[in-house]
Protein backbone atom coordinates (compact mmCIF):
# COMPACT_ATOMS: atom_id res chain seq x y z
CA UNK A 1 0.00 0.00 0.00
CA UNK A 2 0.92 3.43 -0.55
CA UNK A 3 -0.12 6.83 0.49
CA UNK A 4 0.79 10.74 -0.01
CA UNK A 5 1.54 12.35 3.20
CA UNK A 6 1.31 16.40 2.25
CA UNK A 7 3.35 18.30 5.47
CA UNK A 8 5.06 15.53 5.78
CA UNK A 9 8.14 17.08 6.93
CA UNK A 10 6.15 19.08 9.79
CA UNK A 11 5.94 18.12 13.36
CA UNK A 12 2.84 16.08 13.13
CA UNK A 13 3.54 14.68 9.46
CA UNK A 14 7.17 13.18 10.34
CA UNK A 15 5.41 11.35 13.27
CA UNK A 16 2.68 10.08 10.48
CA UNK A 17 5.63 9.13 7.99
CA UNK A 18 7.42 7.17 10.83
CA UNK A 19 4.36 5.56 12.12
CA UNK A 20 3.15 4.13 8.40
CA UNK A 21 6.99 2.70 7.91
CA UNK A 22 6.50 0.99 10.91
CA UNK A 23 3.47 -0.55 9.52
CA UNK A 24 4.97 -1.03 6.32
CA UNK A 25 2.97 1.66 4.46
CA UNK A 26 4.83 2.93 1.40
CA UNK A 27 4.81 6.55 1.61
CA UNK A 28 5.59 9.93 -0.34
CA UNK A 29 5.83 13.30 1.37
CA UNK A 30 4.71 16.74 -0.02
CA UNK A 31 6.39 19.59 1.41
CA UNK A 32 7.20 22.88 0.47
CA UNK A 33 9.66 23.15 3.45
CA UNK A 34 8.48 26.19 4.92
CA UNK A 35 7.65 25.02 8.57
CA UNK A 36 8.38 21.68 7.48
CA UNK A 37 12.12 20.12 7.77
CA UNK A 38 13.74 17.94 5.03
CA UNK A 39 15.86 16.23 7.96
CA UNK A 40 12.17 15.12 9.72
CA UNK A 41 11.77 13.22 6.74
CA UNK A 42 12.99 9.49 6.73
CA UNK A 43 15.90 8.23 4.30
CA UNK A 44 14.09 6.20 1.21
CA UNK A 45 11.00 8.60 1.75
CA UNK A 46 10.27 10.60 -1.22
CA UNK A 47 10.02 14.22 -0.67
CA UNK A 48 8.54 16.36 -3.25
CA UNK A 49 9.57 19.90 -2.56
CA UNK A 50 6.23 21.39 -3.49
CA UNK A 51 3.43 24.05 -2.47
CA UNK A 52 0.39 21.99 -1.64
CA UNK A 53 -1.67 25.04 -3.59
CA UNK A 54 0.08 24.68 -6.32
CA UNK A 55 -2.39 22.43 -8.46
CA UNK A 56 -0.44 20.59 -11.35
CA UNK A 57 2.60 19.80 -8.87
CA UNK A 58 -0.02 17.88 -6.87
CA UNK A 59 -1.74 16.33 -9.60
CA UNK A 60 1.25 15.54 -11.36
CA UNK A 61 2.59 13.47 -8.01
CA UNK A 62 -0.65 12.06 -8.08
CA UNK A 63 -0.27 10.97 -11.18
CA UNK A 64 3.41 9.73 -11.42
CA UNK A 65 2.97 7.69 -7.68
CA UNK A 66 -0.54 6.53 -7.90
CA UNK A 67 -1.23 6.71 -4.12
CA UNK A 68 -4.09 4.55 -2.24
CA UNK A 69 -4.73 7.40 -0.19
CA UNK A 70 -3.77 10.65 0.71
CA UNK A 71 -3.20 12.14 4.10
CA UNK A 72 -3.55 16.16 3.91
CA UNK A 73 -1.79 17.66 7.23
CA UNK A 74 0.19 20.69 4.83
CA UNK A 75 -1.82 23.47 6.80
CA UNK A 76 -1.06 26.71 8.13
CA UNK A 77 -1.80 26.08 12.09
CA UNK A 78 -1.26 29.13 13.93
CA UNK A 79 -4.41 30.57 15.57
CA UNK A 80 -2.76 34.29 16.62
CA UNK A 81 -1.66 34.75 12.92
CA UNK A 82 -4.99 33.55 11.82
CA UNK A 83 -6.54 36.17 13.37
CA UNK A 84 -4.15 38.77 12.13
CA UNK A 85 -4.32 37.59 8.51
CA UNK A 86 -7.07 35.88 7.78
CA UNK A 87 -7.23 35.69 4.23
CA UNK A 88 -3.88 34.11 4.17
CA UNK A 89 -5.78 31.51 6.32
CA UNK A 90 -8.39 31.03 4.04
CA UNK A 91 -6.12 31.30 1.22
CA UNK A 92 -3.58 28.63 1.82
CA UNK A 93 -5.20 26.21 4.28
CA UNK A 94 -8.26 25.92 1.71
CA UNK A 95 -6.48 26.06 -1.50
CA UNK A 96 -4.42 23.62 -0.12
CA UNK A 97 -7.14 21.14 0.52
CA UNK A 98 -8.94 22.13 -3.07
CA UNK A 99 -5.70 21.21 -5.02
CA UNK A 100 -5.55 17.54 -3.21
CA UNK A 101 -9.39 17.09 -3.54
CA UNK A 102 -9.12 17.99 -7.43
CA UNK A 103 -6.06 15.77 -8.01
CA UNK A 104 -7.99 13.04 -6.05
CA UNK A 105 -10.67 13.39 -8.65
CA UNK A 106 -8.56 13.19 -11.17
CA UNK A 107 -6.58 10.37 -10.34
CA UNK A 108 -9.71 8.60 -8.84
CA UNK A 109 -7.97 8.11 -5.50
CA UNK A 110 -9.99 6.03 -3.54
CA UNK A 111 -9.54 7.54 0.41
CA UNK A 112 -8.63 10.95 2.13
CA UNK A 113 -7.68 11.87 5.65
CA UNK A 114 -7.68 15.15 6.61
CA UNK A 115 -6.14 16.89 9.54
CA UNK A 116 -8.67 19.12 11.62
CA UNK A 117 -8.75 19.77 15.05
CA UNK A 118 -10.81 20.91 18.17
CA UNK A 119 -10.60 24.34 17.04
CA UNK A 120 -14.01 23.58 15.36
CA UNK A 121 -16.05 23.39 18.14
CA UNK A 122 -14.83 26.84 19.30
CA UNK A 123 -15.87 26.81 23.42
CA UNK A 124 -17.58 23.25 23.50
CA UNK A 125 -20.98 23.61 25.14
CA UNK A 126 -20.49 20.69 27.11
CA UNK A 127 -17.26 18.38 28.29
CA UNK A 128 -16.22 16.38 26.97
CA UNK A 129 -17.29 17.30 23.96
CA UNK A 130 -18.73 14.68 20.89
CA UNK A 131 -18.08 14.95 17.24
CA UNK A 132 -22.24 15.72 17.13
CA UNK A 133 -21.83 18.41 19.04
CA UNK A 134 -21.89 22.60 17.68
CA UNK A 135 -19.25 23.65 16.07
CA UNK A 136 -18.74 27.08 16.47
CA UNK A 137 -14.86 27.99 15.83
CA UNK A 138 -13.77 31.16 17.65
CA UNK A 139 -11.28 32.50 15.04
CA UNK A 140 -10.07 32.01 11.03
CA UNK A 141 -8.15 29.27 11.83
CA UNK A 142 -10.83 26.83 13.41
CA UNK A 143 -13.57 28.40 10.52
CA UNK A 144 -10.69 27.30 7.75
CA UNK A 145 -10.81 23.03 9.76
CA UNK A 146 -14.31 22.94 9.22
CA UNK A 147 -15.03 24.26 6.06
CA UNK A 148 -12.24 21.97 4.71
CA UNK A 149 -14.80 19.15 6.61
CA UNK A 150 -17.85 20.82 4.41
CA UNK A 151 -15.45 20.74 1.40
CA UNK A 152 -14.68 17.01 2.00
CA UNK A 153 -17.89 16.32 2.38
CA UNK A 154 -19.20 17.92 -0.51
CA UNK A 155 -16.58 16.24 -3.03
CA UNK A 156 -16.91 12.95 -1.52
CA UNK A 157 -20.98 13.20 -2.14
CA UNK A 158 -20.36 11.59 -5.56
CA UNK A 159 -19.35 8.85 -3.73
CA UNK A 160 -16.08 9.36 -5.96
CA UNK A 161 -13.96 8.37 -2.43
CA UNK A 162 -13.76 7.90 1.20
CA UNK A 163 -12.86 10.16 3.90
CA UNK A 164 -12.26 11.13 7.30
CA UNK A 165 -11.12 13.81 9.73
CA UNK A 166 -9.27 13.52 12.76
CA UNK A 167 -9.57 16.14 14.80
CA UNK A 168 -7.00 16.87 17.17
CA UNK A 169 -6.82 18.22 20.64
CA UNK A 170 -3.51 19.53 22.67
CA UNK A 171 -1.15 18.04 20.63
CA UNK A 172 2.30 17.58 22.39
CA UNK A 173 5.46 15.04 23.09
CA UNK A 174 8.23 13.46 20.54
CA UNK A 175 9.05 10.20 19.86
CA UNK A 176 12.33 11.29 19.02
CA UNK A 177 14.75 14.41 19.09
CA UNK A 178 14.61 15.01 15.58
CA UNK A 179 10.85 15.06 15.37
CA UNK A 180 10.29 17.93 17.98
CA UNK A 181 7.78 20.48 17.66
CA UNK A 182 10.07 23.38 16.93
CA UNK A 183 7.61 25.98 16.16
CA UNK A 184 7.06 26.19 20.48
CA UNK A 185 3.88 28.71 20.85
CA UNK A 186 1.97 25.63 22.50
CA UNK A 187 1.99 25.69 26.42
CA UNK A 188 4.03 22.20 26.51
CA UNK A 189 7.00 23.81 24.94
CA UNK A 190 6.56 27.30 26.25
CA UNK A 191 7.08 25.67 30.02
CA UNK A 192 10.22 24.33 28.76
CA UNK A 193 11.81 27.15 27.55
CA UNK A 194 11.06 28.86 30.34
CA UNK A 195 12.51 26.54 32.37
CA UNK A 196 15.75 26.31 30.62
CA UNK A 197 16.07 29.88 30.35
CA UNK A 198 15.62 30.45 33.82
CA UNK A 199 12.23 32.16 33.93
CA UNK A 200 8.95 31.78 35.53
CA UNK A 201 6.71 30.71 32.90
CA UNK A 202 3.16 32.24 32.47
CA UNK A 203 -0.39 31.15 33.60
CA UNK A 204 -2.59 33.08 31.05
CA UNK A 205 -5.66 33.53 33.28
CA UNK A 206 -6.34 31.99 36.89
CA UNK A 207 -9.95 33.23 37.26
CA UNK A 208 -11.80 30.20 35.03
CA UNK A 209 -14.36 28.40 36.14
CA UNK A 210 -12.18 25.56 36.64
CA UNK A 211 -10.92 23.37 39.71
CA UNK A 212 -7.86 25.70 39.81
CA UNK A 213 -9.05 28.46 38.32
CA UNK A 214 -6.69 27.75 35.30
CA UNK A 215 -7.74 26.18 31.33
CA UNK A 216 -8.24 23.15 30.76
CA UNK A 217 -7.13 20.99 27.48
CA UNK A 218 -6.94 17.45 26.77
CA UNK A 219 -2.96 16.83 25.85
CA UNK A 220 -2.51 13.65 23.85
CA UNK A 221 0.92 12.66 22.67
CA UNK A 222 1.81 13.17 19.02
CA UNK A 223 2.97 9.15 18.88
CA UNK A 224 -0.56 8.44 19.85
CA UNK A 225 -1.84 10.89 17.22
CA UNK A 226 0.19 9.39 14.53
CA UNK A 227 -1.17 6.15 15.57
CA UNK A 228 -4.93 7.48 14.92
CA UNK A 229 -3.85 8.57 11.56
CA UNK A 230 -2.46 4.95 10.68
CA UNK A 231 -5.18 3.15 12.00
CA UNK A 232 -7.36 5.22 9.75
CA UNK A 233 -6.07 5.22 6.74
CA UNK A 234 -5.98 0.77 7.11
CA UNK A 235 -9.47 1.61 7.65
CA UNK A 236 -10.35 3.69 4.72
CA UNK A 237 -7.88 1.60 2.58
CA UNK A 238 -10.22 -1.85 3.58
CA UNK A 239 -13.33 0.15 3.24
CA UNK A 240 -13.86 -0.64 7.18
CA UNK A 241 -14.84 3.48 7.71
CA UNK A 242 -16.29 6.07 5.26
CA UNK A 243 -17.56 9.95 5.88
CA UNK A 244 -16.13 9.86 9.64
CA UNK A 245 -15.25 13.16 11.64
CA UNK A 246 -13.11 11.55 14.72
CA UNK A 247 -11.85 13.65 18.03
CA UNK A 248 -8.05 12.27 18.78
CA UNK A 249 -7.65 13.30 22.52
CA UNK A 250 -7.14 11.56 25.75
CA UNK A 251 -10.76 12.27 27.08
CA UNK A 252 -8.42 13.41 30.25
CA UNK A 253 -8.21 17.04 30.67
CA UNK A 254 -5.50 18.95 32.67
CA UNK A 255 -5.14 22.50 33.90
CA UNK A 256 -2.14 24.62 33.30
CA UNK A 257 -1.28 24.63 36.35
CA UNK A 258 -1.64 20.69 36.51
CA UNK A 259 0.74 21.01 33.43
CA UNK A 260 3.25 23.03 35.20
CA UNK A 261 3.37 20.57 38.33
CA UNK A 262 4.11 18.07 36.13
CA UNK A 263 6.80 19.44 33.90
CA UNK A 264 8.38 20.50 37.47
CA UNK A 265 8.23 16.96 38.56
CA UNK A 266 9.79 15.80 35.57
CA UNK A 267 12.46 18.44 35.78
CA UNK A 268 13.03 17.40 39.75
CA UNK A 269 12.71 20.98 40.50
CA UNK A 270 9.37 23.57 40.58
CA UNK A 271 9.07 25.67 37.78
CA UNK A 272 8.34 29.11 38.70
CA UNK A 273 5.65 31.10 37.15
CA UNK A 274 3.46 34.49 36.60
CA UNK A 275 -0.05 35.00 36.52
CA UNK A 276 -1.26 36.57 33.46
CA UNK A 277 -4.48 37.36 32.43
CA UNK A 278 -6.96 35.23 29.64
CA UNK A 279 -5.43 35.34 26.40
CA UNK A 280 -8.75 36.29 24.38
CA UNK A 281 -10.47 33.71 22.91
CA UNK A 282 -9.84 31.34 25.38
CA UNK A 283 -12.00 28.38 26.27
CA UNK A 284 -12.13 27.29 29.81
CA UNK A 285 -12.11 23.27 29.54
CA UNK A 286 -12.02 21.10 25.77
CA UNK A 287 -12.01 18.27 26.47
CA UNK A 288 -12.75 15.49 24.24
CA UNK A 289 -14.99 12.34 24.29
CA UNK A 290 -13.14 9.56 22.49
CA UNK A 291 -15.89 7.20 22.47
CA UNK A 292 -16.32 7.25 18.76
CA UNK A 293 -12.57 7.00 17.52
CA UNK A 294 -12.27 3.68 20.43
CA UNK A 295 -15.45 1.65 18.35
CA UNK A 296 -14.30 3.23 14.99
CA UNK A 297 -10.13 2.58 14.99
CA UNK A 298 -9.79 0.46 17.93
CA UNK A 299 -7.80 3.27 18.94
CA UNK A 300 -6.86 4.66 22.72
CA UNK A 301 -4.04 6.99 23.94
CA UNK A 302 -1.23 4.84 25.27
CA UNK A 303 0.96 7.63 26.27
CA UNK A 304 -0.20 9.27 29.56
CA UNK A 305 0.45 13.04 30.37
CA UNK A 306 3.45 11.92 32.47
CA UNK A 307 5.14 10.67 29.34
CA UNK A 308 3.61 13.51 27.15
CA UNK A 309 5.99 15.77 29.38
CA UNK A 310 8.73 13.38 29.71
CA UNK A 311 9.66 12.67 25.55
CA UNK A 312 9.31 16.50 25.63
CA UNK A 313 11.89 17.13 27.99
CA UNK A 314 14.32 14.11 26.60
CA UNK A 315 14.18 16.10 23.24
CA UNK A 316 14.97 18.74 24.11
CA UNK A 317 17.98 17.52 26.46
CA UNK A 318 19.12 15.34 23.43
CA UNK A 319 18.23 17.97 21.22
CA UNK A 320 20.55 20.95 22.83
C1 LIG B 1 -3.15 25.75 26.18
C2 LIG B 1 -3.58 26.46 27.45
C3 LIG B 1 -3.43 28.86 27.31
C4 LIG B 1 0.87 29.15 26.97
C5 LIG B 1 -4.27 25.85 20.25
C6 LIG B 1 -5.27 25.87 19.15
C7 LIG B 1 -5.78 24.49 18.90
C8 LIG B 1 -4.65 23.50 18.65
C9 LIG B 1 -3.61 23.60 19.71
C10 LIG B 1 -4.16 23.14 16.32
C11 LIG B 1 -4.44 27.71 27.18
C12 LIG B 1 -2.49 28.33 28.34
C13 LIG B 1 -0.43 28.71 27.07
C14 LIG B 1 1.49 29.75 28.10
C15 LIG B 1 -0.56 29.42 29.35
N1 LIG B 1 -3.97 23.75 17.44
N2 LIG B 1 -1.13 28.86 28.24
N3 LIG B 1 0.74 29.87 29.25
O1 LIG B 1 -4.91 27.48 22.83
O2 LIG B 1 -5.56 25.23 23.77
O3 LIG B 1 -4.95 25.39 21.41
O4 LIG B 1 -3.22 24.96 19.91
O5 LIG B 1 -5.09 22.54 15.91
O6 LIG B 1 -6.59 24.55 17.81
O7 LIG B 1 -6.36 26.71 19.52
O8 LIG B 1 -3.18 25.60 23.07
O9 LIG B 1 -0.95 25.30 23.99
O10 LIG B 1 -1.61 27.59 23.18
O11 LIG B 1 -2.65 26.72 25.26
O12 LIG B 1 -1.18 29.58 30.40
O13 LIG B 1 2.64 30.17 28.10
O14 LIG B 1 -2.41 26.95 28.11
O15 LIG B 1 -4.01 30.07 27.71
O16 LIG B 1 -5.40 27.80 28.20
P1 LIG B 1 -4.73 26.03 22.84
P2 LIG B 1 -2.01 26.32 23.83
Amino acid sequence: MRWLVTGGAGYIGAHVVAALQEAAVECIVIDDLSTGRAARVPFGVPLLRADVRDGAAVREAFRRHRPDGVIHLAARKDVAESTAHPLRYYQDNLDGLRAVLAAVAATGTRSVLFSSSAAVYGTPRRSPVREQDATEPANAYGRTKLIGEWMLRDAAAGGGFRWAALRYFNVAGAAAPHLRDEGGSNLVPRLLRAAELGIPATVYGTDYPTADGTAVRDYVHVADIADAHVRAALALAADEVRDEVLNVGRGEGASVLQMIAAVGRALGRPLPYDEAPRRTGDPAAVVASPARIRARLGWRARHNLHAIVTSSIAEVAKAA
